[in-house]
């Protein structure tokens, strides 16, 4: 198979005019390509809540972006009318997910350029609000260049990684975050194995992740979830490297439902379990897990989205929590931008993120 560089997948960035997000449409993946441009608050509202754009630091790239390009579309001169429309645009989107607090993160700074510049002209403002939004994109590459570089730290040639959902270009910028090390591997010639769980019920490691590891040319084999123990128990899995949506202050992580399961089984066979994540996604604000809102979605993701014919009666309940939270003590190690943190979470964080409100 022909070796190409998906590190640079084109998921969000401003259109070329400059007055729209472009996104990848992740929600056809990988049977259909669809690049959207969208301007709308309602459209940029639906691409968030329907998965169209997905994965914490996408969606927060993506919000900073939007909140932008809505910014432009305001007509009036007054600073005050002009601060309280971005303030009800920064709500309204912020309320399309809850979990993912990139989304919430992102928002407030570009939202705080605004409240910085209280003097300024608006059209001043509007151009300092896209410099930030493109600041944001920009960290992000840098951030998951870095957690990639870690987290390669942590495995050896040959190893077998077991991913859970995605977090590789497609839910960040570049290399990812969770897979980063499996594509930095690829580009340097150490070969790794990648065993990616189908991640019920929305498949983002079966249309995700399987999609961006093939193209890159990484040896890798998609499961169902329920089968991640045997595969673990065969010695095919050396670590579990997934991504996050919200980290605690004590190391609590909700990421995509299925991920703490994933843990307790590394638990049980003595596998490392390894969260890696930029420190945008840590909720210095959020004491435990505890305190992580769930995300529930609509039941037709379970029974009907992927199957010609439902696969249960109409009668049938539902339920369907898209995240779930990780106790810290099942985390081997959470990697970031700044290095590896190790238990206590609270301490280290606390060394690696000074004035972040981590508490030691
Ligand atoms: O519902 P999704 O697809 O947005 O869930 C995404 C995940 O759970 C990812 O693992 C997480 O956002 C980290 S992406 C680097």
């Amino acid at each position: 198979m022909e070796l190409k560089q998906v590190t640079h997948i084109d998921n969000v960035r401003l259109s070329d005019d400059g007055r729209a997000v472009r996104i990848l449409d992740q929600s056809l993946l990988p049977n259909e390509t669809i690049y959207l441009e969208l301007q709308t608050p309602e459209e940029l509202y639906e691409a968030i809540a329907t998965l169209r754009v997905r994965g914490a630091p996408a969606i927060g790239i993506f919000a900073g972006y939007a909140l932008y390009v809505l910014a432009l579309q305001a007509k009036t001169t007054s600073y005050a009318d002009f601060l309280a429309e971005c303030q009800k645009n920064r709500d309204y989107l912020n309320s399309s997910r809850p979990t993912a607090v990139n989304l919430r993160h992102m928002l407030d700074r570009v939202l705080a350029v605004v409240q910085s510049m209280p003097c300024a002209d608006i059209s001043a403002i509007q151009d300092a609000m896209g410099q930030m939004a493109k600041a944001i994109h920009e960290e992000d590459i840098a951030m998951c260049t870095a957690i990639s570089e870690y987290g390669l730290s942590l495995v050896k040639a040959g190893d077998g990684i077991l991913t859970h959902c995605n977090a590789g270009p497609l839910a960040t910028s570049r290399y990812g975050t969770g897979l980063g090390p499996l594509f930095l591997a690829q580009e340097r010639g150490i070969p790794l194995h990648a065993f990616c769980d189908e991640t019920r019920p929305l498949l983002q490691g079966a249309r995700l992740t399987a999609y961006e590891l093939q193209r890159a040319g990484i040896d890798c084999t998609l499961i169902c979830d329920n089968m991640a123990s045997l595969v673990m128990k065969q010695g095919k899995i050396n670590a579990c490297f997934v991504g996050c949506d919200r980290v605690a202050r004590n190391g609590d992580t909700a990421n995509k439902i299925g991920t703490s399961g994933v843990a307790i089984l590394a638990k049980h066979y003595g596998i490392p379990f390894y969260v890696l994540g930029p420190s945008s996604t840590i909720d210095f604000t959020c004491p435990d897990g505890d305190h992580i809102p769930i995300e529930l979605r609509d039941g037709a993701e379970i029974k009907e989205k992927f199957f010609s014919k439902p696969s249960s009666l109409p009668e049938v309940k539902c339920y369907n929590p898209a995240f779930d939270v990780t106790d810290h003590e099942l985390i081997t190690a959470i990697v970031t931008e700044k290095g590896i943190c190790y238990p206590p979470f609270a301490e280290s964080f606390a060394k690696l993120f000074p004035g972040k409100g981590a508490k030691a």
